[in-house]
């Protein structure tokens, strides 16, 4: 049988999240490739092997996933999430644009998974209704100059803001300085959501003004969203909704 390579996205957590589509391609798979805790989350069984690399080997995991196709291997490429979104099927086609040209002969699939800021929307409301923008917070590929220039970009533009990898271990003061421009930008009302490793036992959502948020509020398993100015709390029993109306003046 001929190989293949299918990039897929495993959703925020949940076994719930994952699509049956998704989950089709695992079980039909020969070899797991992947960051090592989303290889994990893949069970064990005869006829696959998982091959669980460290954070920043994308491209070294990229190369092996299509030489492992290449060789007749049916692969699949996890993500966490979407897979198109700050995750492995760029890192894929960086590979393959740069190396053996025998790789683009493959067949090769994304399959979507859902994402991070939509899992965190649906369980806040839905902060991104109208017209919303994400950036990835993190500095390891791009200059902060270049993130905080979007940043006041996307504020002036007055969308709502998803925000991924707000900090990290490396980058512990990563938030506190996007936090710092935001005050700057917008007013001290502003609603923000954090949403804390959204669909697993761990989750945790937070909605506060931007004035009472701070730093220690995002870890590297956080979604941020930063409402835009027409963004709203219904205050309800319970936890609030916040919603994002579908039209602007
Ligand atoms: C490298 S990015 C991967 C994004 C992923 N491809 C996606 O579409 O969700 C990792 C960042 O995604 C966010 N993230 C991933 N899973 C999450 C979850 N279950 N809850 C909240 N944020 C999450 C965090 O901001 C984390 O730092």
């Amino acid at each position: 049988m001929s190989g293949w390579l299918k990039i897929v996205g495993l959703g925020p957590g949940a076994e719930a999240m994952i699509t049956p589509e998704v989950s089709a391609a695992l079980l039909d798979a020969t070899d797991v490739v992947g960051y090592v805790p989303y290889v994990n989350r893949v069970a064990p069984r005869e006829g696959l092997t998982r091959h669980g690399s460290d954070n920043r080997e994308e491209i070294r995991r990229a190369e092996q996933a299509l030489q492992l196709a290449l060789e007749g291997h049916r692969v699949v490429v996890v993500s966490s999430g979407d897979p198109g979104v700050f995750a492995m099927a760029s890192a894929v086609f960086e590979a393959l644009e740069a190396g053996d040209a025998a790789w683009r002969a493959l067949d090769i699939q994304v399959l979507p998974g859902i994402s991070a800021m939509l899992a965190a929307s649906a369980r806040a409301g839905a902060p991104l209704g109208h017209d919303f923008c994400c950036i990835n917070l993190s500095d390891n590929l791009k200059p902060w100059a270049l993130i905080e220039k979007r940043l006041r970009l996307a504020v002036e533009a007055d969308f709502a803001m998803a925000f991924y990898n707000p900090c990290s271990k490396s980058r512990p003061v990563g938030f506190e300085r996007t936090l710092k421009v935001l005050r700057e930008a917008c007013e001290p009302e502003r609603l923000v959501i954090f949403a804390r490793a959204v669909s697993t036992p761990d989750e945790s959502i937070r909605v506060t003004a931007l004035k009472d948020a701070t730093p220690d509020m995002a870890d590297m398993r956080t979604l941020v969203i930063v409402g835009s100015k027409q963004t709203r709390l219904i205050e309800r029993d319970g936890e609030p909704l916040v919603y994002t109306p579908r039209s602007a003046l």
